[in-house]
């Protein structure tokens, strides 16, 4: 008997068919992962799941009961529990009262050990893969720390069925190693678990069978042994594409940005030096919290630095705010997309322009012509799945805002763009699109710097590696250096 069974699930959004009749199972003791492009229909498939929507029509059955008034309060006392696409933890709280109130709790009369859950929340995220410190207040923690926190919330809530929704968008390879661990005993305790995911190698390890969704509906439903990558990929984009890399050489120019003996303490980053030159992409490795991304907003000025020094067009300086880094031709797009990404409220093309008024400018005033035209060549390039270049970014999935915020950084023209997980939770087909977007602006004289979790994708598309443990620079490997056993050992501290 399957653990779950969706059949004939139909979803609209005003005006947005997200679900076509979709029947998915899943199996007591499977992985089961669910992909599909971005918009294919998969945070709305578990979303009817966990009920936090409601189907429009379709029935859901749990170990073999229809579930006839579905809502989140059912799904949890059937034992589905899920971790979003976006963490939604407390910021106010702490990493372990986070994790310590998803516990189970005794009866009502009986007082909470606060003692034990304490202990029990420790012990969660050690499984997790997190290397986070109990105590920090959430708000404090990176993106890829919170999705780590919410693994360890659901594992502690000893669902008997887990949905993970990209949970490792931007985790390294190595909490990814930790995290199927975790996964594996849970599917040998008999639960199950529904994995979604952009990563299809990740995939091909972790999962026991795959569902793809295209267009809201299920296109197929495999054992993993019978399918390759290349099937997989014709499955959810329709076409064949190869797992190559749009790297080229380009003439290397002169420094366009220099760091020297950087340190900011309320970031937690000191001694940085490096340089990126105009037409090079520097990758940027390193473990979950070894402070790439705080090493990124302290260029940006987000966090001033408080030693060393920034040279930016001919110019020493510590950037003081986003501001200064904006007027020196610095631009950052970064990891957290929800909180300093895009608009939510805005339209599509309006986030496009907003970095670009200039560009779409008359005399001051918003041409909108030139600004739909603009946004309407890069939804078209990455792929937006959008109505309109006029509905609001807000109602995209996931992924299609993630490319809103990737499009307007990179229809810009700094000279020092800096990119934060540029394609996280991006589905294959523009993924390799904006790399070529990459490749044609390093072309053009643009400075790179890239952060990434993907170890493939740093080999492939960085002229050097920068690997950062503890704050600091571990070293920089050249392309010709940089393996991944290389990256890996400095991300480590051991070299
Ligand atoms: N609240 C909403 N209002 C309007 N449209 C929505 C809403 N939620 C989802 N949609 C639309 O439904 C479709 C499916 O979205 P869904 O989030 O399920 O995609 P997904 O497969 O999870 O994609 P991704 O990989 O980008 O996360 C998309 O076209 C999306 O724009
Ligand atoms: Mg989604």
């Amino acid at each position: 008997m399957a653990l779950l069974d969706a059949t004939a699930i139909t979803k609209s959004f005003a005006g947005v068919q997200a679900l076509r009749g979709v029947s998915f199972e899943l199996r007591s003791g499977e992985v089961h992962a669910l992909l599909g492009e971005n918009g294919a229909g998969k945070s709305t498939l578990i979303k009817v799941i966990t009920g936090a929507e409601k189907a429009d029509s379709g029935t859901l059955t749990v170990a073999g009961h229809v579930v006839p008034h579905h809502s989140p309060a059912a799904a949890r006392a059937l034992g589905i529990a899920a971790v979003y696409q976006q963490p939604a933890l407390f910021p106010d709280l702490t990493v372990e009262e986070n994790v310590g109130l998803a516990l189970e709790s005794g009866p009502a009369w009986r007082r909470i050990d606060w003692h034990a859950r304490r202990r029990q929340a420790r012990e969660l995220l050690e499984r997790s893969g997190a290397e986070i410190a109990p105590e920090r207040t959430v708000s404090t923690l990176s993106m890829p720390e919170q999705q780590l926190v919410e693994i360890a919330k659901a594992i502690g809530a000893r669902a008997r069925i887990l949905i993970l929704d990209e949970p490792t968008a931007s985790v390294t390879d190595r909490e990814v190693e930790r995290l199927f661990r975790v996964i594996g005993a849970l599917r040998s305790e008999g639960a199950g678990i529904v994995y979604i995911s952009h990563r299809l190698d990740e995939v091909a390890v972790i999962a026991d069978r795959v569902t793809v969704l295209r267009d809201g509906q299920n296109v197929a439903t495999r054992d993993m042994r019978d399918v390759d990558r290349d099937e997989l990929v014709r499955l959810m984009v329709g076409r064949e594409m190869q797992a190559i890399y749009p790297k080229r050489e380009v003439p290397i120019g002169k420094t366009a940005l220099e760091v020297k003996g950087l340190g900011c303490r309320a970031a937690g980053i000191r001694d940085i030096t490096f340089e990126v030159r105009r037409g090079e992409i520097l990758g940027i490795a390193g473990l979950v919290g070894s402070g790439r991304t705080e090493l990124a907003e302290t260029l940006f000025g987000l966090t001033p630095a408080d030693e060393g020094a920034i040279g930016l067009q001919d110019d020493v300086m510590r950037t003081e705010s986003p501001a200064a880094a904006i007027r020196k031709k610095m631009a950052y797009l970064p990891e957290d997309r929800r909180q300093h990404g895009v608009v939510m409220e805005m339209p599509v093309a309006a986030n496009i322009s907003l970095a670009n008024l200039d560009a779409v400018s008359r005399n001051g005033l918003i041409d909108h012509a030139v600004e739909r035209s603009l946004a309407i060549r890069y939804v078209e390039r990455l792929r937006i799945k959008t109505p309109s270049v006029h509905a609001e970014t807000g109602a995209l999935s996931g992924g299609n805002q993630q490319k809103v915020a990737v499009a307007r950084w990179l229809a810009i023209n700094p000279e020092v763009l800096i990119l934060d997980e540029p394609t996280q939770g991006v589905d294959i087909g523009s993924k390799r699109e904006i790399h070529q977007i990459m490749v044609e602006l390093a072309a053009q004289g643009m400075a790179i710097v890239m952060i990434s979790s993907e170890l493939a994708e740093i080999l492939g598309m960085s002229d050097r590696v920068a690997v950062m443990h503890g704050g600091t620079m571990a070293g920089i490997l050249s392309r010709a250096e940089a393996t991944q056993e290389k990256i890996l050992a400095l991300a480590l501290g051991h070299a």
